[in-house]
């Protein structure tokens, strides 16, 4: 499989800059998680998604499935929805049927990736009652933009599921769940997913499975550089590694170099060199006590309407209401 779509002239520029400063990053090399969501990179997470090793987006599947009315019940009719990311729509769609039981709405996936934003309505534009609209933006300005346009007195449900928020480091997270809080009116809701703390043998497995998946997800990350900034990674000089930090409580991919190697990347203006053992950290994926989510969320604004925990896979589902 190739990298089918060039980047644009900014993309490029705000990538070859992030690499840049990310691997000239001391002592810790470092690339933001965002740029794994290439075409490739999506696909592979995609697939992720269903290995028997990764039961997050099962558990957030199976609680969303099973609480969606609960939601609605609690929230009375709503007819604004905004999803921050588009998913795949296999989740969203318990929640959609549920909200227009009660009235149409208008739904808002806020998404960069134009691809993913296509492939969402494909899957949703179905659902009778409701009409599907993507913004494609980064999630703060687009549900800026959905909050300036959005009509009537019933409450918008926001949606940020899957744990997405476990890719941000603890303060970032604290400070997006106030950002959010303020862009919504007394009254509003939200519905976060967070997956929980678990034993480390299923936890470490479910980032370092068997095929080999979440590996080719993570090198596709130098793979992505190679191919929009023109360098010459030898991806098999370099390896997939998961590990737990107990500090932060999160799981944290890196890349580990095999040899003492060095690597060319024109399109940064660029030539790092690595150590044997060397790794560039490529994602965080904190892990919350249920309590702490709570807590987190009354800080930003919130009070808490419920919560649903999935026994098989912890995780959890929370309804928080902007006060
Ligand atoms: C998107 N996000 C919640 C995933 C996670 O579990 O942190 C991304 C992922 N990284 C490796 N596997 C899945």
């Amino acid at each position: 499989m190739t990298h089918p779509t060039a980047p644009t002239a900014a993309q490029a520029d705000a990538f070859a800059t992030d690499v840049y400063g990310g691997l000239t990053q001391s002592p810790q090399k470092t690339l933001p998680s965002k740029y794994l969501y290439d075409a490739v990179g999506s696909a592979l997470f995609e697939v992720i998604t269903h290995l028997p090793e990764y039961g997050l987006t099962r558990a957030d599947e199976r609680l969303i499935k099973a609480h969606a009315q609960d939601v609605l019940i609690r929230l009375g009719p709503v007819s604004t929805l905004v999803e921050l990311g588009s998913g795949s729509g296999r989740k969203t769609r318990w929640v959609l049927e549920a909200c227009a039981l009660r009235q149409p709405c208008t739904y808002y996936p806020i998404e960069i990736s134009a691809t993913a934003l296509a492939h969402c309505s494909r899957e949703l534009s179905d659902i009778v009652g409701v009409k599907v609209l993507g913004i494609e933006r980064e999630y703060l300005p687009g549900l800026q933009e959905v909050a300036a346009m959005r009509q009537g007195e019933s409450p918008m449900l926001v949606l940020f599921l899957g744990s997405t928020i476990g890719n941000f480091a603890r303060p970032d997270a604290q400070r997006f769940l106030c950002e959010v809080r303020k862009l919504m009116r007394p009254g509003d809701a939200l519905l976060l997913g967070t997956d929980l703390v678990k034993p480390l043998q299923p936890l470490i497995k479910a980032y370092d499975d068997a095929l080999g998946v979440t590996a080719a997800f993570n090198l596709n990350l130098l793979v992505r550089i190679n191919h929009d900034l023109g360098a010459n990674f030898d991806i098999s000089q370099f390896q997939h590694e998961a590990r737990f930090n107990p500090e932060t409580s999160a799981i944290e991919m890196h890349i580990r170099s095999r040899i003492r190697q060095s690597v060319d990347i024109p399109g940064a203006g660029l030539t790092i060199g690595f150590e044997a053992g060397e790794t560039i950290w490529t994602e965080i994926s904190r892990k919350y006590l249920a309590p702490d989510v709570l807590a987190m969320s009354a800080q930003a604004g919130f009070t808490s309407a419920d919560q649903w925990i999935d026994e098989d896979w912890p995780f959890a589902e929370t309804l928080l209401v902007a006060a």
